[in-house]
C-alpha cells in the first residue's frame, strides 16, 4: 500500500471517516481506493470473535479458553506467556483478525476491581514482564495485540467518567510503569486508552498521555484507538494522537471531524496524521491474516491445561497432605468440581468448546466420591446438599472441596464491595472441618478473597480462573502429576481494610484520589509492617530450595552501567521442580519516601531433585531509580542499595549491598527562604555559610569548641531560612542584599 499516494488521494470525508469503525469490530473501507477494512476482536486469553453481529452481537465463535492474566501472572514465567501469545496468534491468524484486544497491565491496586482478573499484578515490573512477553507472541505471528486500557483504569465504578486523581511521580513509578517496557520491549501494535479520566482529562482526549508520553518520550509508533465508547470530543481526541474511535459513531463523530477541519479548528495535517496510522494498520494486517493457518482447538485446549498447570499456586500444605495417594478414599465436594469457574464475564468471555472439569478428569488418577455442596444461584445454605457432603466427607479420608467466587460476585463491569466468599460456601467448609481432618480447598476466584478456614484446612490450592483447561490442571497438581510452581503476584490481605486503598476505593462521585501514592500492594503492607495473609510472590511446591553464593559484579557502580548479580539455586527436595527466583532492590536511604523495597527481577528455573543451577540477573540504572517530577525524569540519589534475593517478598533469603553513584545532580535553586540545613547539604553551600558566618561574626553554630553544642547549634540552626540570620550578627554588612549575594553565588556554584 503506498500510503502517502493514498493520503494525496484521499477526500476530507475520507480521511474522517477511516478514524471510526465500521461496526462493533471493523475499521472502514473506502472501496474508490481499494482500501480494505481489518478486524479486531476481543481477547485477551483466548478469541471472542463475533461473526453473526446482526443476529447476535453477543455470540461468538467456539474457541479455546487459556488461564487469565491473574493466573498466568503467577507463573512468573515470560516464555509460558509468549507460548500462550503464539497459539492466540496462530488462532488470529486462521480467523483472519488484524488484532487481539489486550492484553491489559493495568495494576491492581484494590483487590475489589471487578476487572482484576483481567490484569497481571499489583507490580508494575512483573506486569510489564507479562504483558510484554504475551504481546511479543501474539505479534510473532503477524497478528497486532492492542495493550489496554491505557492508562490509570484500576476500577469499574464509574469507569466511563471516574477521574483517577494521581501524582505524577505514582503514576510514572506504577501506573504508566508497565505500559512503558510493553511499548519500549514488545512494540505493540496498537494501544487501548481507557475510559476514565485522569486528573481531570479524558483519556481519549489526552495530549500528554497519547503523544508527549506515549509516542515523544516511549517512542510508540503505533494507532491508538478508543476503548469501545470512551470518546468524549472526537475533534480533541483527533488532536491529542487518538487514531481510531470504536466502535462505530454511526457516522456522527466524522461529520464532527470534516467541520472542525472546515472550520479551521482542526488542521488536516493533525487529521494527516490519525489517519496514516490507520493505514499502516490496514498495509500491516495484510500480511498476518492466513486461513490455512492450522488452528487445533482440542491441541490449543491441552495447551491451556498444560499451561494452567504452571500457574496454579499452592498456598498451604500441612503435613504434606498434597498430592494427594490415588489409593486413599478422596472426596470431592462443591459445585466447581464438576462446573469449574474458569473465567471472568465481560468483554473477554470466551465460548469455550470444551470445558474440562476436575470431576471429569479425576479418572485419569483414582475413583473420587462427589457431592455438590453448595448453589451458586444465591447464596444460600441448601440444608439437604449440605447433609450429603458432609456424609460424603465422613466416608472420606481425604476432602478436596472446590470453592470461591461465583460469576455473580465479580465481573467487568462493576467492583465487589467486600472480600468475602458466599456464606453457604463458608458455612460448607465449616461442617466439613467438624467430620475430616485432611480437608483441601481449591479455590476458583479472579482476585483475592478472604480465607477465614485458613488456620483449619490443611491444604489450599489458588487456581484462579485458570481457563478451560482448569479442572484437569487442578487434578495434575492434587495427584502431584504437575509440581506446583506458581507464586502469588498479588497480596492477599488479611482483611480488606488493610489494603491502601481502602479508604479511597471507588472514591467520591467522579473522584477516586490516590491518596496512597507509590505504597501499592507490597509496597505499602512492607512500609506498614502489616502482616499479610499470603504475601506478594509466596507460593510453595512438593520440593524444597536453597540459594546460595550470590555474587555481584561491583561493590560500587556507576549508575550508567548495569550490575550482574548471580545466585545458585538448589533443589534439595526429592521430586523436580520449579522455583521463581525474585530480586528485590532497596534503597538503603533516601532524601526522598521510597519503598523497603522493590521487584526489579525474577526468573523462573526448573531443577531436578538435587539439582543446582546458576541464575543470572542484570540489573540498569532504572532498577535503582525513582521518578523525580522536579526534573520530569528518573533519578538515581548517591548511595547504599541492598540487592535481596527471595522466595517471595517476605522470604529474603540472601542480602548483598551495591554502592551506586550517578554523574547527575539534581539542579538546585535556593532562595533567601531555603533552609540553612538544605544548604549545608552541598559542601560548597556549607563552607560558603562558614565563610559568611565567620566574615560576620554571626554564630552559626560552627565555631562552637564543645562538640555536643557545635551539634546542637548545628542541627538546630539548619531549619532556620537563611534570611534570619541577618539578624544573627550587628555587622553592618549582613543585610538582605548581601545574603541575596550570598544565594546567587551558591546557585551558580552548584548548578
Ligand atoms: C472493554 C475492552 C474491550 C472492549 C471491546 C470494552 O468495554 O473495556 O476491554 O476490549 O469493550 O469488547
Amino acid at each position: 500500500m503506498n500510503i502517502d499516494k493514498i493520503l494525496a488521494e484521499l477526500t476530507l470525508e475520507e480521511k474522517a471517516s477511516l478514524c471510526s469503525g465500521s461496526d462493533f469490530w471493523h475499521t472502514k473501507t473506502v472501496e474508490r481506493l481499494d482500501i480494505p477494512a481489518v478486524m479486531v476482536s476481543d481477547g485477551p486469553h483466548g478469541l471472542r470473535k463475533n461473526v453473526d453481529l446482526a443476529e447476535n452481537p453477543n455470540q461468538a465463535i467456539q474457541a479455546v479458553c487459556f488461564p487469565a492474566a491473574c493466573a498466568t501472572a503467577c507463573s512468573f514465567d515470560r516464555k509460558l506467556l509468549e507460548t500462550l501469545g503464539k497459539a492466540i496468534g496462530d488462532e488470529c491468524r486462521h480467523e483472519e483478525l488484524a488484532v487481539i484486544l489486550g492484553p491489559g497491565c493495568n495494576i491492581k491496586r484494590s483487590p475489589l476491581c471487578g476487572r482484576n482478573f483481567e490484569y497481571f499484578s499489583e507490580d508494575p515490573f512483573l506486569a510489564g514482564q507479562m504483558a510484554a512477553s504475551h504481546i511479543k507472541g501474539v505479534q510473532s505471528k503477524g497478528v497486532g495485540s492492542c495493550i489496554k486500557h491505557f492508562a490509570a483504569n484500576n476500577q469499574e465504578t464509574r469507569r466511563f467518567s471516574v477521574s483517577a486523581e494521581v501524582d505524577e511521580r505514582t503514576l510514572r513509578e506504577i501506573y504508566l510503569a508497565p505500559f512503558e517496557t510493553v511499548i519500549k520491549e514488545a512494540k505493540p501494535w496498537t494501544v487501548m486508552c481507557s475510559y476514565n479520566r485522569i486528573n481531570g482529562v479524558h483519556s481519549a482526549q489526552n495530549k500528554w498521555l497519547l503523544t508527549d508520553v506515549l509516542r515523544d518520550e516511549w517512542g510508540f509508533g503505533g494507532l491508538v484507538m478508543s476503548d469501545w465508547g470512551a470518546v468524549d470530543d472526537r475533534v480533541e481526541g483527533i488532536k491529542a494522537g487518538l487514531d481510531l474511535e470504536m466502535p462505530s459513531s454511526l457516522g456522527k463523530n466524522d461529520k464532527l471531524i470534516v467541520e472542525a477541519v472546515n472550520k479551521g479548528e482542526l488542521s488536516e495535517k493533525e487529521l494527516d496524521k490519525c489517519v496514516r496510522r490507520v493505514l499502516e494498520l490496514i498495509d500491516k494486517a495484510a500480511e498476518g491474516a492466513d486461513p490455512s493457518t492450522e488452528w487445533d482447538k482440542l491441541k490449543d485446549h491441552q495447551l491451556a491445561r498444560k499451561l494452567a498447570g504452571e500457574c496454579i499456586v499452592l498456598l498451604k500444605n500441612d503435613d504434606a497432605v498434597l498430592p494427594l495417594d490415588s489409593r486413599r478414599k478422596t472426596a470431592f465436594i462443591g459445585l466447581f468440581a464438576k462446573e469449574p469457574r474458569y473465567q471472568g464475564g465481560g468483554s473477554s468471555h470466551i465460548n469455550s468448546l470444551t470445558v474440562d472439569s476436575a470431576l471429569e478428569c479425576v479418572k485419569e488418577y483414582a475413583e473420587v466420591s462427589y457431592a455438590q455442596g453448595y448453589i451458586t444461584s444465591e447464596d444460600k445454605t441448601d440444608e439437604a446438599l449440605l447433609k450429603e457432603a458432609v456424609e460424603t466427607a465422613k466416608a472420606a479420608d481425604t476432602v478436596v472441596v472446590f470453592a470461591g467466587l461465583p460469576d455473580s460476585f465479580e465481573s467487568e463491569g462493576y467492583d465487589r464491595t467486600h472480600m468475602r466468599m458466599p456464606e453457604c460456601q463458608l458455612r460448607l467448609i465449616d461442617e466439613l472441618c467438624k467430620v475430616n481432618e485432611n480437608i483441601i480447598v481449591v479455590l476458583h476466584n479472579g482476585a483475592p478473597i478472604e480465607l477465614p478456614f485458613n488456620d483449619k484446612v490443611k491444604g489450599i490450592v489458588e487456581a484462579y480462573l485458570c481457563g478451560d483447561g482448569s479442572g484437569g490442571a487442578v487434578c495434575d497438581v492434587l495427584y502431584g502429576k504437575v509440581n506446583p510452581s506458581g507464586k502469588l503476584a498479588e497480596t492477599f490481605p488479611k482483611k480488606l481494610s488493610d489494603n491502601p486503598s481502602y479508604i479511597n476505593f471507588p472514591g467520591e462521585g467522579d473522584t477516586v484520589k490516590y491518596q496512597e501514592g507509590i505504597f501499592v500492594g507490597y509496597r505499602y503492607y512492607d512500609k506498614k509492617e502489616i502482616e499479610p495473609l499470603y504475601p506478594f510472590g509466596y507460593g510453595l511446591s512438593y520440593t524444597t530450595f536453597e540459594y546460595s553464593d550470590l555474587r555481584l559484579s561491583h561493590t560500587e557502580l556507576d549508575a550508567d552501567k548495569t550490575l550482574k548479580v548471580e545466585v545458585t539455586v538448589t533443589n534439595t527436595g526429592s521430586v523436580d521442580g520449579k522455583e521463581i527466583v525474585q530480586l528485590y532492590v532497596s534503597d538503603r536511604e533516601s532524601s526522598v519516601i521510597r519503598p523497603v523495597k522493590e521487584l526489579k527481577g525474577f526468573e523462573k528455573v526448573f531443577l531436578k531433585a538435587g539439582e543446582s543451577r546458576k541464575v543470572v540477573f542484570i540489573l540498569d540504572s532504572r532498577a535503582f531509580a525513582y521518578y523525580e517530577p522536579a526534573v520530569k525524569d528518573w533519578h538515581i540519589e548517591y548511595g547504599a542499595f541492598d540487592i535481596m534475593i527471595g522466595a517471595s517478598s517476605r522470604d529474603i533469603r540472601l542480602t548483598d549491598t551495591v554502592y551506586v553513584s550517578s554523574e547527575k545532580r539534581l539542579p538546585v535553586h535556593f532562595t533567601l527562604n531555603s533552609n540553612l540545613g538544605d544548604i549545608r547539604q552541598f559542601p560548597e553551600g556549607r563552607q560558603l555559610l562558614e565563610d559568611v558566618f565567620r566574615a560576620t561574626n554571626a554564630t552559626g553554630g560552627f565555631d562552637d569548641e564543645d562538640e555536643a553544642m557545635r551539634r546542637m547549634n548545628e542541627v538546630m540552626t539548619n531549619e532556620l531560612p537563611l534570611r534570619a540570620i541577618v539578624s544573627f550578627s550587628d555587622d553592618e554588612r549582613l543585610t538582605r542584599d548581601y545574603l541575596q549575594g550570598i544565594v546567587d553565588k551558591i546557585n551558580e556554584l552548584l548548578n
